[in-house]
């Protein structure tokens, strides 16, 4: 039966630091996200319980009472959802350590607290849920935190999933920590790494990132990618987060799309800042400016570019793919 839903209500499970979740996109909007369970911490999971819940939410949303933080989501379709028990997303996100301090980033006044975290292990439910067929052959793993590379069940975790799974892993990483699973991954064509430089040049990273490793993160980048042919090659992503007043010149943006250029980087994404865009709720006509100017590159250089969650909700949902490699991120 064809009804108004999304991918994450129909076949998501995400692992917050405390919690289970349909999705947590409302939450980064403003919104309360849809939850599964409001207490969890590594503890077994009874997946029919969870398959029960999920179920509870599609009838709710089969019956067009759509919850007031879905109401305005991108992300929502009418399609005939085909309502399969099976994950084809599931989300990790359940720790916040991280050894850089950006600006923007909401661990910024916390890390001290962070640092001491001891997250529960993830790998458990992963296994439990590969054992019980949940995870359909597509299904993409995405990692984020934190720094996934400081995670320590990270080498494991990325070992389970190379070799247990047809998974495509998602990475959000700094590049600050080189990891040999990323590269074997990227060489395998399963690992989708996504590093945010916002920058190009060592002094505006520096200012961002508060952190003085833009030329290792350079390196690092010319190490995962070295020798990938050009689907593999794709795989690895390099974003800008627009942050007004910080970053959104035109000098700025031009340095890092010749940085890109020179590293043979094909994949692009943008993004506005988050809780600029929570306050705002608009782009900026400069910023549509500098959007044009990218996609020019983009074409021109024959390139992937896409959107990411506020400037998809804003609008931007029309992905440029010149290179075929299964990541539709707005399609999905
Ligand atoms: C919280 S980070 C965690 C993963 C990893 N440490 C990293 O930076 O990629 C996940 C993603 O959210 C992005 N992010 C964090 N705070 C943001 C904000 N205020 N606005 C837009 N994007 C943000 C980061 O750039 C990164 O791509
Ligand atoms: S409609 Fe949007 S906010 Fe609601 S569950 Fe789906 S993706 Fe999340
Ligand atoms: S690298 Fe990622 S987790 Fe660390 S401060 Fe920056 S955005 Fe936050």
């Amino acid at each position: 039966m064809a009804y108004l839903s999304c991918e994450y209500v129909e076949n998501a499970v995400c692992f917050l630091q405390d919690s289970v979740m349909i999705c947590c996109y409302a939450l980064s909007i403003g919104y309360d996200g849809l939850c599964i369970s409001d207490h969890y911490f590594g503890q077994e999971i009874d997946w029919e319980k969870v398959i029960e819940i999920k179920q509870k939410f599609r009838d709710k949303f089969s019956r067009n009472d759509i919850p007031k933080g879905c109401s305005e989501c991108p992300r929502l379709k009418v399609k005939d959802w085909k309502n399969s028990d099976k994950f084809n997303y599931i989300l990790i996100n359940h720790w916040n350590n991280c050894n850089l301090k950006c600006i923007y980033c909401y661990t910024r006044d916390r890390k001290k607290e962070f640092k001491k975290e001891k997250p529960y292990k993830i790998i458990p439910a992963l296994k439990d849920a590969v054992k019980n067929k949940l995870l359909t052959p597509d299904c993409w793993i995405d990692i984020t935190g934190g720094e996934p590379a400081l995670l320590k069940e990270f080498p494991d975790l990325m070992k389970f999933i190379l070799e247990n799974t047809t998974a495509i892993a998602l990475v959000n990483t700094a590049g600050l920590n080189y990891s040999k699973w990323i590269r074997k991954g990227l060489e395998m064509g399963r690992v989708s790494p996504t590093i945010s430089l916002d920058s190009g040049t060592r002094e505006t990273y520096k200012k961002i990132k508060r952190v003085d490793c833009f030329n290792k993160v350079i390196r690092n980048i010319q190490k995962y990618k070295k020798d990938l042919d050009s689907v593999n090659n794709s795989l690895l992503s390099l974003k800008y987060i627009f942050i007004p007043g910080v970053n959104d010149n035109i000098t700025e943006l031009q340095n890092w799309l010749n940085l890109t250029g020179d590293l043979g980087v094909t994949n692009l994404k943008l993004e506005i800042e988050h809780e600029w865009y929570v306050k705002n709720r608009y782009v900026p006509d400069y910023i549509k400016e500098f959007i044009e100017v990218v996609k020019d590159y983009v074409h021109k250089n024959k390139c992937n570019l896409s959107y990411r969650e506020h400037l998809v909700h804003y609008g931007y949902r029309d992905e440029i793919h010149y290179i075929d490699n299964g990541l539709w991120y707005n399609h999905n």
